[in-house]
């Protein structure tokens, strides 16, 4: 291994594409008090880390994501859900088991070794938190679509304890889970049932409201369509959608190649930025933004984002 390397304020500042002074609090206080120190791997690891990605690619371990996951999901959170109740509602049981501890993760096109086993977790951390601020700021309900255990949803009720927060999911022991946090944690939340294939269009959305998805649309592949003429005929003022973009990817660089690799492999979201963009040029849409953090897993990036708005 060689030189260590580590992840201030400032430079998540840049990565955020703000001055040191804009860094929300939030940020900051994670950004100074998490350990984001990695070691750059030797030529010879990166070999290995790279050899062991694409040997990972090339099996038949990536399974393909769609709708016959709805069986694997509901399994997966009735797991959690297990696990909340049996430890006494304890937030920290609500992380989910994809992100995984003590892995290589992918910065800045490259993979590093971190000393913090949960920095993939920490990181994001930042990264949500900026998010949040930068987009639900201003609004009375934010809905996560796809929203699994809830924890996302936990940490925007932390930033902001005023919001109405809605979490939808096709999975029902995920939308029980997010409607036990009203009780045993006093939050303002509400879990409802909603698969992207199939909107349910008797679904209001409040007019001052954020939507958002975090790593959940990828799931439906190139299905993407249904949910967003649900958006747009639902007109919230603001939609953020974090997930894997492969169009982001520099393909002409052997770790983002094999990101993209990896994503078509597990048939991840395929056409959704094309999509918004056709419909902005149509002036359906605003675009606002599109971001990439540099920042990712061992096989790929699902933390890039894309906000906009219905007109
Ligand atoms: C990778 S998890 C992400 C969960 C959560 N957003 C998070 O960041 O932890 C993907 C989520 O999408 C949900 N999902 C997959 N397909 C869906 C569909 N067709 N409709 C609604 N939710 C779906 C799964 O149940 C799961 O909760």
């Amino acid at each position: 291994m060689d030189t260590p390397t580590t992840t201030k304020p400032g430079d998540f500042a840049r990565l955020f594409g703000i001055a040191e002074e804009q860094l929300p609090e939030i940020c900051r206080r994670f950004a100074s008090t998490l350990d984001y120190e990695c070691l750059l791997p030797s030529k010879e690891i990166r070999d290995e880390v790279m050899l062991g990605v694409v040997q990972h690619i090339d099996s038949d371990k990536p399974t393909r994501v769609g709708e016959q996951r709805a069986g694997i999901w509901e399994s997966c959170w009735s797991e959690n859900l297990e696990s909340f109740v049996s430890g006494g509602h304890d937030l920290e049981r609500l992380v989910p088991k994809f992100i995984k501890p003590g892995q290589p993760v992918r910065l800045n096109q490259d993979y590093v070794f971190p000393r913090n086993p949960s920095f993939e977790l920490d990181f994001y951390k930042v990264c949500r938190a900026f998010l949040f601020d930068r987009y639900f700021a201003s609004v009375k309900s934010a809905y996560e679509f796809g929203c699994g255990s809830g924890f996302n949803l936990v940490a925007m009720s932390q930033q902001f304890p005023d919001l109405n927060l809605y979490g939808l999911d096709w999975s029902k022991s995920s939308y029980e889970m997010v409607g036990m946090l009203a009780q045993s944690h006093g939050l303002k939340i509400k879990g409802l049932p909603f698969d992207f294939f199939n909107p349910d269009r008797a679904l209001d959305l409040d007019p001052e409201s954020g939507v958002i998805t975090m790593c959940a649309l990828e799931q439906v592949g190139s299905r993407h369509e249904a949910f967003v003429d649900y958006l747009l005929a639902k007109k919230p003022k603001i939609c953020v959608n974090m997930e894997p973009l492969v169009d982001l990817y520099d393909e002409t660089k052997l770790v983002d190649y094999l990101a993209a690799r990896y994503h078509r492999k597990r048939g991840y979201l395929d056409g959704f930025l094309p999509h918004l963009q056709d419909l902005a040029t149509k002036g359906r849409i605003e675009i606002l933004e599109i971001k990439r953090f540099y920042f990712g897993s061992l096989y790929h990036e699902g933390y890039s984002y894309v906000a906009w708005r219905p007109l």
